[in-house]
């Protein structure tokens, strides 16, 4: 039976590079230390006029045209983003109109660093229930906005980029077969921006106190991570009627580079079967995992018949996985 399947794969980095090395001579840290604790080289800078819906434009157009398709076949955007352009319209309305894509639908969704699993969980539901062929997902950040550049705790760690795949029924493979999405509401302190919405509205004293950045209890979410992603990933596994030997390759949410040698390890699977670009690009929130599967593929590190795990984790604190028979 056609099933929700993955059509194209598409990805944009922008091309501006911050090196550990430019991060020494702007706090007090160091390329090892950034390194060894965090497994991240360098990250992506988005130019200062470009929005998360001028990187996730190019992603789209990407997968779009790797799907073999036209705008007008799209019939729903999904955008997941904690950085859209504004806090409406949302970010993949603009993103509609600047592909051109004026039969479809489009709405974002929050699920920070899980959004683009929980994009493609939701686009099977549209696509197996029959009332949409073609669903483009996106995960489009733009999160050195959010970082406070004088924090060494948290700037050192995130990046911008933007990765899109189109969902829609397929013969051809890359079926999406389980997945398993959850929350745990309770840690919503974790991980948070306190201004700008409708707790604390943004006025000049939150400015002042820096309350329009981004705010992370890093330990506390770091042992989290570990145990919910496998938890997560786990649990679509066994859904496939899979075991984790079953696996080929894994793509983690690219937080920490301990954090996945651990996801790993409590998998039992071995290191050449996970796939990491952290090094590269940093933690791009929901476009981690994104561009993550597009490089995988582009990389050909997954061939056909392999069972690929997507898992992610992130502020909510929101974990999903989704297992794809490529
Ligand atoms: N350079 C040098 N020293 C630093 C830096 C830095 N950039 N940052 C912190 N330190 C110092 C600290 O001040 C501390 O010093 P102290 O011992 O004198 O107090 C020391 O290094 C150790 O700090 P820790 O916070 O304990 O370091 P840790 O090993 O936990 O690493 C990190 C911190 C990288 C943030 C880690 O906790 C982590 O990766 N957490 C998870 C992040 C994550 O998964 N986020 C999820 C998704 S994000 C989203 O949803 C938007």
């Amino acid at each position: 039976m056609e099933q929700a399947s993955i059509l194209g794969l598409g990805c944009y980095l922008p091309a501006k590079k911050l090196t550990n090395k430019d991060l020494e001579k702007m706090v007090e840290t160091s390329d090892d230390w950034i390194m060894t604790r965090t497994g991240i080289r360098e990250r992506r800078i988005a130019p200062k006029e470009f929005a998360a819906s001028d990187l996730g434009t190019k992603a789209a157009e990407a997968a779009i045209k790797d799907a073999g398709l036209k705008p007008e076949d799209i019939d729903l955007i999904i955008t997941a983003t904690v950085t859209g352009d504004m806090a409406f319209p949302s970010t993949a309305c603009i993103i509609q109109n600047n592909i051109g894509a004026i039969n479809s639908a489009a709405f974002d969704i929050n699920a920070a660093c899980s959004g683009f699993v929980f994009g493609i969980v939701t686009a099977k539901q549209f696509v197996d229930s029959g009332l949409y062929k073609n669903v483009l997902v996106i995960g489009a950040e733009k999160m050195t906005n959010l970082v406070d550049w004088t924090d060494r705790s948290t700037c050192v760690l995130f990046g911008d980029g933007a990765g899109a795949c189109i969902v829609g029924k397929s013969k051809q493979g890359r079926k999406v077969v389980s997945y398993f999405i959850g929350c745990d509401g309770s840690g919503s302190n974790l991980l948070r921006l306190p201004a700008g919405g409708s707790r604390i509205p943004t006025t000049e004293d939150t400015v002042k106190d820096k309350l329009h950045f981004l705010k992370m209890e890093g330990n506390e979410v770091f042992k989290l991570d570990v145990k919910v992603m496998a938890d997560a990933a786990n649990k679509a596994i066994t859904k496939a009627g899979l075991l984790c030997s079953d696996i080929d390759l894994l793509i983690p949410h690219q937080a920490n580079i301990r954090i996945l040698k651990a996801v790993a390890k409590k998998m039992g699977l071995p290191e050449e079967k996970i796939f990491f670009n952290i090094e590269k690009y940093g933690n791009m929130s929901s476009a981690s995992t994104a561009v993550a599967l597009a490089e995988a593929n582009k990389e050909r590190r997954i061939k056909k018949g392999d069972n690929v795990v997507l898992v992610a984790f992130g502020a909510g604190l929101t974990y999903g996985a989704v297992v794809i028979k490529w």
